[in-house]
C-alpha cells in the first residue's frame, strides 16, 4: 500500500479506468463491435494520461463547460485549479457513427483498441479563444496552436475505460502514478522531487536536481516520453543519457527514473501547471521549475512559467522549487545562478542551443562544464545515426 505520508492527488482522489487483467478480453470483444475513432499521436498520450490517473480527477476527455471554464479562468467547471483543455478532436467522416452509437473504441493508426469512450457530450472547438488563452500565441508557428488548428474541429467528450496502456518502449521505467506512488512507499520516501524534462540532460539539468534533492526524501527523474517536435532529441536516446548519468553520478535508493506518457504542448506557464499538478497525482510534494520551462521560440519570458504559480501555489498542493538560470562559472568552479554568484556573463560556460547542436554534429563534446562527458558521447552517436532531426538541449 502506498503511504498515506505521500503527497493527495489533485481533486484528492487517483482516477483509474483501466480494465482489470480479468476483463480485458470481454472488453475487446464489445470494442470490436463499436465505431472506431483513430487517435492522433497527441490524443495516445492523452488516454494514457486519463486512463492511468495522471490527469486526475480526469477519467475522460472534457465536456463543455470544463473547456469553456479552462480556457477563461484555469480552472475546471467545478472551481479545481487546471491549465489546459483535454479534448478528443474527431474527424467528419466518424462523428456520424459515434454519434448514433454513444460509444466508440479508440483506436491507433495500427488498428489497436486503446481504450473506449462513453460519448457525453460533442461540441465544437474554439480555437480563436483556445490558443490566445492557453498559448499566449494565435500564430500557427507555434507547435501547440498548430496541433488545435489543424485538428477536426468537433470534439468529443466522455468517460474513457483503458484496454491497453503503452509502455512507449519503456517496460522498465513505465509507471502508473499508482506504482509510483508504491515505490515511493517502499523506498521510505514522504517528500520527492519531480523533474519535467523533453531535452537531453546538462549540467544545468542536474544542478537544480541535486539542489532540489539537498531538501526532499528523492528524486522522480521524469522524462516526457509522449509527443515532441521533429526536431527534439527523441526519448529513446534521452532516456539512454539519464540511465548513464545516473549510474555514475547519483547515489541509489535516492533516485527513481520513470517516464512521463503526455504530450508537450509548448504552453509554458500554463504547462508548467499541468506538469506540476501531473507530478502531484504521481505522488510528487515538490516540482522543479527553472528557465523557460515548456517554452518554444519567444512566446514566452523566461521565467513566465514560475511567475504563474504565484498566489495559487498553496491551492495547487505542491511545492514549486523556482530555479534561475544555472550555468558553470570558471571564477567560482561551480554551478551557480545570479543569486549564488557575483561574476558575469564573461566566468559563465554558457553555450546556444545552436552552438551545442553544431558541436555534436561535428563529433565535438561540449565543454564538460556544460555538458558530462558520457552524456556528451550518446548525443554524438545519436547525431551521427539521424543528423537531420537530432539536436541538443537549447
Ligand atoms: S522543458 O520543456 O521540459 O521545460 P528542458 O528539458 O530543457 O525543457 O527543461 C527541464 C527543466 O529544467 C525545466 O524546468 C527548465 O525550466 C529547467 N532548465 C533547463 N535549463 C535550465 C538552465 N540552464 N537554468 C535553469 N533552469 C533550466
Amino acid at each position: 500500500m502506498p503511504s498515506a505520508d505521500l503527497n493527495a492527488p489533485h481533486g484528492g482522489r487517483l482516477s483509474d479506468a483501466q480494465v482489470k487483467d480479468a476483463d480485458v478480453a470481454s472488453a475487446r470483444e464489445r470494442a470490436a463491435k463499436l465505431p472506431r475513432i483513430r487517435l492522433s499521436d497527441r490524443s495516445i498520450c492523452d488516454v494514457v494520461c486519463l486512463g492511468t490517473g495522471v490527469y486526475s480527477p480526469l477519467d475522460g476527455f472534457m465536456g463543455k463547460a470544463d473547456y469553456e471554464a479552462v480556457i477563461a479562468g484555469m480552472r475546471l467547471a467545478n472551481g479545481l485549479i487546471w491549465p489546459i483543455p483535454i479534448t478528443l478532436p474527431v474527424s467528419d467522416d466518424e462523428i456520424g457513427a459515434v454519434r448514433e452509437k454513444g460509444r466508440a473504441a479508440l483506436v491507433t493508426d495500427s488498428g489497436s483498441v486503446l481504450a473506449t469512450i462513453d460519448v457525453s457530450e460533442m461540441f465544437p472547438s474554439d480555437v480563436a479563444r483556445e490558443a490566445p488563452a492557453v498559448y499566449r500565441t494565435s500564430e500557427a508557428t507555434h507547435p501547440g496552436v498548430a496541433l488545435i488548428a489543424n485538428a477536426p474541429k468537433t470534439l468529443v467528450a466522455g468517460k474513457l475505460t483503458l484496454l491497453d496502456a503503452p509502455d512507449f518502449g519503456f517496460p522498465n521505467e513505465y509507471r502508473t502514478p499508482a506504482q509510483t506512488r508504491e515505490l515511493f512507499s517502499s523506498l521510505g520516501w514522504k517528500t520527492v522531487v519531480g523533474f519535467q524534462t523533453r531535452n537531453p540532460v546538462h549540467r544545468a539539468h542536474e544542478y537544480l536536481q541535486k539542489v532540489a534533492m539537498e531538501t526532499v526524501d528523492g528524486l522522480m527523474l521524469h522524462p516526457l516520453v509522449g509527443l515532441t517536435k521533429d526536431d527534439d532529441i527523441p526519448a529513446t536516446v534521452r532516456m539512454d543519457c539519464y540511465r548513464t548519468l545516473l549510474a555514475k553520478y547519483y547515489p541509489p535508493k535516492r533516485a527513481v527514473l520513470s517516464i512521463f506518457p503526455a504530450a508537450m504542448r509548448y504552453a509554458g506557464p500554463r504547462e508548467a501547471i499541468l506538469h506540476a499538478i501531473a507530478r502531484k497525482n504521481y505522488g510528487c510534494s515538490h516540482f522543479i521549475v527553472g528557465r523557460d520551462h515548456a517554452g518554444v521560440g519567444s512566446y514566452y519570458g523566461s521565467f513566465d512559467a514560475q511567475h504563474i504559480f504565484d498566489g495559487i501555489e498553496e491551492e495547487l498542493g505542491i511545492a514549486i522549487l523556482r530555479f534561475d538560470n544555472a550555468s558553470w562559472c570558471n571564477a567560482c568552479e561551480a554551478m551557480v545562478t545570479d543569486k549564488t554568484c557575483p561574476h558575469g556573463a564573461a566566468d559563465r560556460v554558457s553555450l546556444s542551443g545552436t552552438k551545442v547542436r553544431e558541436m555534436l554534429r561535428a563529433g565535438q563534446r561540449p565543454p564538460r562544464e556544460f555538458s558530462r562527458p558520457e552524456v556528451a558521447d550518446i548525443l554524438i552517436e545519436a547525431m551521427a545515426a539521424t543528423p537531420e532531426k537530432a539536436t541538443p538541449a537549447r
